[in-house]
C-alpha cells in the first residue's frame, strides 16, 4: 500500500461506468474525497460505496473525462475482494477504495476512503511539462466555470492557455482545443 502521497492527489476516479477527474486527499494517513453533490461520481459513491483512483498522464483523457461521459467500452472490469469495479485501460497504476460518506452538506459531501487493492500496471517516466500541468489547471477552472460562469475563471484559463501553447506538445494542444470546444458550447456538457 502507498502509491498516493500526502496532500491532494489528482486522479481520474472511476465508479460504475463513469470516470471523472477528482482529488484524493491524503492527510495523516487518512484518505478522503470532497465531492460536489450532483456529479455522477458522488451519486455512484453514495450508491455503491467504492471508487478507483486511476493514475494517468494523458492530457486529452483529463479533459475528456472532466466534460463528457465515456462509453462502457472505455472501462476494464477488475475483481476486488469479490466484487467488480471499473478502471481505465490507460491507468499506469490504480488503487481501489471502499468509500463511506462521512459528512453531507447541501451542495457537497466528504467520503472517507479505505484502500483495498493497489496495482502498478505500466509505470512510465514523465518529464515535467508546464503545458501538461496547465491542462490540469485549466480543466479545474473550466469545470468550475461551468457551474458559476465567474469571469475570473476565464482569465485564469487564458493564463493557462498561453502556457499550454508555449510549453505543450501535440497531445496538450489537442487537449486545449477540446477544452475550448467544451467551454465554447457551455450548456450541453455533462452536469457534474
Ligand atoms: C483536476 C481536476 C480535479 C477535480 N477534483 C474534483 C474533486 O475533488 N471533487 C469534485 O466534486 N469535482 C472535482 N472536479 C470536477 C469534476 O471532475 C467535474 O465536475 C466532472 O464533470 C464530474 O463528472 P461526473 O459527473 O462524471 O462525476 C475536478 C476536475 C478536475 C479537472
Amino acid at each position: 500500500m502507498g502509491l498516493l502521497r500526502e496532500g491532494i492527489n489528482e486522479v481520474i476516479a472511476t465508479t460504475w461506468n463513469n470516470a471523472a477527474p477528482m482529488g484524493i486527499i491524503l492527510r495523516g494517513g487518512e484518505y478522503r474525497m470532497a465531492l460536489f453533490r450532483g456529479s455522477h461520481t458522488a451519486m455512484n459513491i453514495e450508491r455503491w460505496g467504492w471508487v478507483v483512483a486511476n493514475i494517468v498522464h494523458d492530457p486529452v483523457l483529463w479533459v475528456r473525462t472532466a466534460f463528457e461521459d465515456l462509453p462502457l467500452a472505455a472501462f476494464i472490469e477488475e475483481e476486488v475482494e469479490g466484487f467488480l469495479v471499473h478502471r481505465l485501460p490507460e491507468a499506469e497504476a490504480w488503487v481501489a477504495f471502499d468509500a463511506d460518506i462521512e459528512h453531507r452538506a447541501r451542495e457537497s459531501m466528504t467520503a472517507i476512503l479505505n484502500p483495498v487493492k493497489e496495482v502498478v500496471v505500466s509505470p512510465a517516466v514523465h518529464p515535467v511539462n508546464r503545458g501538461y500541468n496547465s491542462v490540469i489547471e485549466a480543466s479545474v477552472h473550466g469545470t468550475r466555470w461551468l457551474w458559476n460562469k465567474d469571469p475570473i475563471l476565464r482569465e485564469l484559463i487564458d493564463h493557462h492557455r498561453a502556457i499550454i501553447r508555449r510549453c505543450g506538445g501535440p497531445r496538450e494542444l489537442e487537449a486545449l482545443e477540446m477544452l475550448e470546444g467544451y467551454l465554447g458550447k457551455a450548456g450541453d456538457q455533462k452536469s457534474g
